[in-house]
């Protein structure tokens, strides 16, 4: 399967294939050009022994596993190995691992000297279905999530479906609630597949509708002037999830689960996302004060003085971006908290 993403920038495709770990050599020509392969501790060894054997001159930088990765220090040690290896902008980096070495690398290539070459192989449900798409890269600084970043497109991302079957189950669902989220604010299809139980026999269609639904909104809105923030449904308060929990304990795609709830207009919807995500065996989030999740949007950078946008569903398939103020906001949750921790 293959998806091509039409940008103002640059043009590339996602190909999607079970076992393209073992020929990636067929999509791209490495030969007379260096290839840094970044990827993680946490990543099977195995995935980057069958990439770097195809490159005739390939370099392997293995950082720790975690978030914590997507670092002011871990861009150093990048920036360091590449000069001192003499890349060029004709060579390349490659991300082999979850959406932390994808962010982290793209990051990096954008950067050094003005942008090398960037391959994208993500090997996590999430950084499959969401980040491989949209070209946003960035690393964490002063305890702010991506707060320092670029936007810049690879030149080819290649998805092996195969990588998924080492990933722990925490992991996949984590993931597979961004493709939940897409297929409620723009495909029924896909949601549908989510409520026949069917998300993990049909995966492979799961990842590939996600990313043709998010290329989709991408195409229209590269750099996030406005339409694109429907992706933001479920993230306005998965966000001040995370913070209040100091990213411990929760996975994103954990708080995103919550924080989706919230903004289901209907009832019997609402219960059904429920029950989908209890299949994945994803407690809501429950105990946290309303002040504290105030405060962190007041601060967030999606918030301007009085308002703030939120994505709400109403029909599957059918978000939309609805300015509020604060004081609406604040009463929405304040009510819908009383339901959902009830639930
Ligand atoms: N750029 C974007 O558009 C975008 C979108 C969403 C999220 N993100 C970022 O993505 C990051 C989260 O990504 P993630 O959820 O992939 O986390 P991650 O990169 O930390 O990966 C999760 C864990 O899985 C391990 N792993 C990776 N592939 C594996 C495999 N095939 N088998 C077994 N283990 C494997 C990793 O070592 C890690 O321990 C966050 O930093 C977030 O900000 C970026």
């Amino acid at each position: 399967m293959e998806l091509e993403v039409k940008l103002s920038e640059k043009s590339y495709k996602v190909v999607l294939q079970r076992g393209i770990l073992n020929n990636i050599n067929s999509y791209y020509d490495f030969n007379n050009r260096k290839v840094l392969v970044i990827t993680d501790d946490g990543v099977p060894s195995i995935y980057s022994e069958k990439v770097i054997n195809q490159i005739p001159s390939s370099y392997l930088l293995v950082l720790k596993q975690g978030e914590q990765t997507k670092s002011i220090d871990s861009f150093i040690k990048i920036q360091t190995f590449l000069l001192e290896n003499n890349f060029t902008r004709n060579d390349i980096v490659i991300a082999l691992g979850g959406g932390v070495i994808g962010d982290l690398s793209a990051f990096c290539a954008s950067t050094y000297k003005r942008g090398i070459k960037f391959i994208n192989i993500p090997t996590t449900s999430l950084s499959q279905i969401d980040s491989s798409v949209g070209g946003k890269t960035a690393i964490d600084f002063l305890d702010t999530k991506n707060v320092i970043g670029t936007f810049y497109q690879p030149e080819i991302v290649l998805i092996d479906f195969d990588t998924l079957k080492t990933l722990p189950s925490r992991h996949l669902y984590n993931g597979l609630m961004e493709a939940l989220k897409m297929g409620l604010i723009l495909d029924e299809e896909l949601f549908n597949i989510f409520k026949q139980n069917e998300y993990l026999t049909r995966i492979e269609e799961v990842i590939y509708l996600s990313i043709k639904r998010k290329i989709e909104v991408v195409q229209k809105d590269e750099k996030e002037s406005y339409y694109r923030m429907i992706l933001n449904f479920g993230h306005t308060l998965a966000h001040p999830f995370e913070s209040i929990n100091n990213f411990e304990n929760i996975l994103h795609g954990e708080a995103v689960a919550s924080g989706m709830l919230y903004m289901i207009d209907d009832l019997k919807l609402k219960k059904e996302v429920y029950r989908i995500i209890k299949t994945m065996n994803i407690s809501l989030v429950k105990d946290y004060s309303l002040e504290e999740v105030f405060d962190y949007l007041v601060n967030d950078k999606k918030a301007d003085t009085n308002y703030i946008n939120v994505v709400l569903v109403k029909n599957v398939g059918q978000g939309q971006i609805v300015k509020m103020t604060y004081e609406e906001l604040k009463e929405r949750i304040a009510g819908e908290k009383d339901e959902l921790n009830n639930w």
